[in-house]
């Protein structure tokens, strides 16, 4: 399975602080935006990500990123002119999904959980069909939402409803299997002018093709798209590492655990982040390493 990292858009929540600079790119306490995401794509097992941003500002994510080889995944990189849907990544990433099965992150999208990399690994190993992930918020309105039936399945799904039927938010981490690529294609845009993630799962859905895995009271899902989600997030993040000396959403610890890295890999990442605790903490975990 390969996957996507969307971090396009124009962020205007966040203006005036994405002027100049992507949202995804702007720092969630200790490290930047896009690397949680990330994470929860490499806990899925996923090591072959298509990173899709705006023309401006996808250099900067290739500076940052590079072509993934430090932490043994392999990124490669695409253009979305302009904010024309979140399943539009599926139509720009069609050649290089070359009809594989695929998971999409949103950028902007921070996942964590107990036993998150089982939950993931499931929903990436399931062949046939869509995993969403749904989440109990108090403004169910502000997201995609899904409804159940009585017997608990999922009976619908729309975005951003008036009157939303249930309080389960649909988050922004995605798992399709290798039709998706054709679905998305046959979408058509809403009349916002978007080609809505909603609709394609929607599709699934009418199928009897989506899976909708419920995250409980243990979880933690956060969208840093506007100032107070993003301290928040930040907040969350730094409560976390402080608290339990636990690093949330940092790729080089992950390669690291997944064996996709060394020790000796790992303690010069730690050098390269200088004096920051972060680069205590790994380092710390390349020492343990030892033991
Ligand atoms: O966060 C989860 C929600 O994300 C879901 O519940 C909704 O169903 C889904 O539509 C989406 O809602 P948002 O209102 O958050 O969508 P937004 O337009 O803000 O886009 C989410 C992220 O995707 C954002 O970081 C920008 C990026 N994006 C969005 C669009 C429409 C792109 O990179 N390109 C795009 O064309």
């Amino acid at each position: 399975m390969k996957g996507i990292l969307l971090a396009g858009g124009s962020g205007t929540r966040l203006h005036p602080m994405t002027l100049a600079a992507s949202k995804q790119l702007l720092p969630v306490y200790d490290k930047p935006m896009v690397y949680y995401p990330l994470t929860t794509l490499m806990l899925a097992g996923i090591r072959d990500i298509l990173i899709i941003s705006t023309p401006a500002d996808l250099p900067q994510f290739r500076r940052l990123l590079g072509d993934g080889a430090r932490l043994g995944l392999r990124f490669s990189y695409a253009e979305q002119p302009k904010p024309e849907g979140i399943a539009q990544a599926f139509v720009i990433g069609r050649e290089w999904l070359a009809g594989e099965a695929c998971a999409l992150a949103l950028g902007d999208n921070l996942i964590f959980a107990d036993h998150l990399s089982q939950l993931l690994q499931a929903a990436a190993a399931r062949p046939v069909g869509a995993t969403v992930f749904a989440y109990r918020v108090r403004d169910p309105e502000r997201y995609g939402v899904v409804s159940f039936d009585t017997a608990g399945r999922a009976s619908d799904i729309v975005e951003k409803p008036a009157a939303p039927q249930s309080n389960w938010a649909v988050t922004g981490l995605y798992f399709y299997d290798a039709r998706v690529s054709d679905l998305a294609a046959s979408i058509a845009p809403s009349a916002r002018g978007e080609l809505e993630i909603t609709d394609l799962n929607r599709r699934y859905l009418e199928q009897g093709n989506l899976h909708v895995e419920r995250l409980g009271r243990g979880c933690a899902w956060l969208d840093a798209g506007t100032p107070d989600s993003l301290l928040q997030a930040a907040t969350f993040v730094q409560t976390i590492q402080s608290r339990q000396g636990m690093l949330v959403g940092c790729p080089e610890e992950v390669a690291f655990r997944l064996g996709y890295t060394d020790a000796a890999a790992l303690r010069a990442q730690a050098q390269g982040l200088g004096k920051t605790d972060l680069g205590r903490m790994l380092a710390e975990l390349a020492e343990g390493a030892h033991e």
